[in-house]
């Protein structure tokens, strides 16, 4: 069935590689400021294999999440077994982006390390402001999204169960002005 098949799944020997998005270093020195500073600093250390979440369909997900945000799975690439119902791993997102409402039917844990971010669990609900040590909890097929200003977005996720299972995008109407605001407080062409 499409809809399983395995996204993450990657050799076990990948190489490292940055993330795509960039704003790494940034995330790292504002990460370093709160309560993982000790965490920040085994990462700053290491070289991780980022990619990218790209089982969203382009005219859903829009033009910049693709290329504004990475993840690395710290899971995928030791155990295919247990990381069907399993994943831990970091997610970054760069400024001034927007990613867009969706759900899953992976149960999600975020502990953003660094903020303010912003957060909204349905797509006319109001946003909730997280700092670094709040966390985000999204039961399965919780609609949420996530949006970055100034500061990039540094986060641990985890997520438990049905790790294959693709994320679907909710579509909201207020998309295209909130990333046209975004647009225009960093100069991004939408
Ligand atoms: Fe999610």
């Amino acid at each position: 069935m499409a809809e399983m098949d395995d996204l993450r799944k990657r050799p076990a020997s990948m190489p490292p590689a940055p993330p795509r998005c960039g704003h790494y270093s940034q995330a790292l020195a504002a990460a370093e400021v709160g309560p993982a500073a000790e965490l920040v600093r085994i990462l700053d250390g290491i070289d991780l294999h980022w990619t990218g979440y790209d089982a969203y369909a382009a005219d859903t997900i829009g033009s910049l999440f693709p290329r504004r945000h990475a993840y690395t799975s710290l899971i995928a690439a030791t155990d295919p077994d247990w990381g069907r119902d399993f994943d831990i791993g970091f997610l970054l997102i760069a400024p001034g982006t927007l990613y867009r409402d969706h759900h899953h039917l992976a149960s999600e844990l975020y502990a953003p390390l660094t903020g303010p971010t912003y957060w909204r669990f349905g797509t006319t609900a109001p946003w909730t402001e997280k700092m670094p040590g709040d966390i985000v909890w999204n039961p399965p097929q919780r609609v949420h999204a996530t949006l970055v200003r100034d500061t990039p977005l540094l986060c641990l996720y985890a997520w438990t169960e049905n790790v294959h299972a693709t994320a679907k995008v909710d579509f909201s109407p207020d998309w295209r002005e909130i990333e046209a605001a975004l647009a225009q407080e960093d100069g991004v062409a939408l």
